[in-house]
């Protein structure tokens, strides 16, 4: 394929993050086809002609199904919320595009299985936004496991935290009506499942608590409603592969920007992680004498691939929106039927099954089997 043309739905926090990765991926990694910027889809005509321009689009549309139609859109971003993942998915991909879809899938189990089928039934790359198994120390972090660095595991312990629904004051969004979905389980858990899926396979079984700190917010200045979704939940986990762990996620929590936290502790050594500070992490091994042990913090760099294609220089760092390049550029290789390292839909429903498990668990009060 000498070129690609590229179809944007949603043009968000998350779209612009997709259009900068479009743009990035050939000058970061050279070795893609030729990128054309050919579709754009937005909620009303004005938003999508000015973002059309800033973004480097060369079309505008305020109706989703056009960019799914056009001819000259081979792959589609589609970074719109959670509830019309659904409908707007498996439209293009039975209209023969490859998907690049945010997470996560969809808010009811039925409608992600609906997605991963669509999927199968195209023959069309279908994968989802997990960035965060993108960054290079998470993927150094993964050949350590693979090589026993740190010994057989026992024990991992993940959380994701941030403020940006603290403030008891800040307005009711789509985040928190129950359309969305259970709230930070889907929003947030997600993203250190794909952590976990990528690190140490299947969930096997869950018990789970939610809370909601508030239970209504301002609509307007007069009139406030209920919140419909779960601001924190905390999990009890055993994997398939025999490791037991904690998950907490908090989407009110006062200071944490954009915490994503791993523990991970085997027999021989642990590793710590966290994404605020994701251009560095952390080794313990238990060898040598003990008056020098101690945490080693290890900084990313060109040894750390593929950070070396954005700086050559180690300890410079790189920034969120690099993770979405590299998504973008593991994408292309998938597309060119290379080994890419990426969450398909298949895979995607399998972190989607356990998010499910999580509710029901709450919703029952008991420990459950995810399959
Ligand atoms: N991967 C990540 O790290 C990450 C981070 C944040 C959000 N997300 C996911 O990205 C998705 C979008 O979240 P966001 O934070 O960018 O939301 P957002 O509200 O910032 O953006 C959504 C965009 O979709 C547009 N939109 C709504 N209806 C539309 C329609 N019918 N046609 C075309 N455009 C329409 C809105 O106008 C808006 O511009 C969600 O699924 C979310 O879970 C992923």
């Amino acid at each position: 394929m000498e070129s690609i043309g590229v179809g944007l739905i949603g043009t968000g926090f998350m779209g612009k993050c997709h259009a900068l990765a479009w743009n990035a991926v050939r000058p970061i990694f050279g070795d893609v086809p030729e990128i054309r910027l050919v579709h754009l889809g937005e909620a009303n005509a004005e938003l999508a002609k000015r973002k059309a321009r800033e973004l480097g689009f060369e079309k505008a549309s305020d109706d989703w199904r056009a960019v799914i139609a056009d001819p000259e859109v081979d792959v589609v971003s589609l970074t719109t919320p959670n509830q019309l993942h659904p409908q707007m998915a498996i439209a293009a991909l039975e209209a023969g595009k490859h998907l690049w879809c945010e997470k996560p899938m969809a808010p009811a189990f039925e409608e992600a299985e609906a997605m991963a089928a669509a999927a199968r039934n195209s023959g069309k790359i279908a994968v989802l936004g997990y960035n965060y198994i993108q960054s290079p120390a998470i993927r150094h972090i993964r050949s350590l496991l693979a090589e026993e660095t740190i010994g057989r595991i026992n024990h991992l312990r993940i959380e994701m935290d941030e403020d940006f629904m603290a403030d008891p004051d800040a307005p009711f969004f789509w985040k928190h009506a129950a359309t969305s979905g259970y709230g930070a389980l889907d929003d947030f858990a997600v993203h250190p499942l794909s952590l976990i899926h990528v690190l140490f396979g299947q969930v096997a079984k869950v018990m789970c608590d939610m809370s909601k700190p508030y239970a209504d917010r301002r609509v307007d200045g007069r009139n406030r409603r209920e919140v419909e979704t779960y601001d924190i939940a905390s999990a009890l986990m055993h994997l398939e592969n025999g490791v037991s762990g904690t998950l907490q996620v908090n989407r009110s929590a006062w200071g944490r920007k954009g915490r994503i936290a791993l523990q991970i502790f085997g027999a021989k050594g642990s590793i710590l992680f966290d994404q605020e500070r994701f251009n560095e992490f952390q080794l313990y091994l238990s060898s040598g004498r003990p008056a020098e042990q101690g945490y080693r913090t290890i900084l990313a760099g060109p040894a750390h691939a593929p950070y070396g294609n954005f700086v050559p220089a180690p300890g410079h760092g790189l920034g969120f929106n690099d993770l979405k390049t590299i998504e973008c550029h593991e994408l292309l290789a998938r597309i060119a039927s290379k080994p890419a390292n990426l969450i398909g839909f298949d895979e995607g429903l399998e972190i989607e099954r356990t998010v499910h498990s999580m509710a029901r668990s709450f919703a029952e009060q008991r420990w459950i089997d995810v399959r």
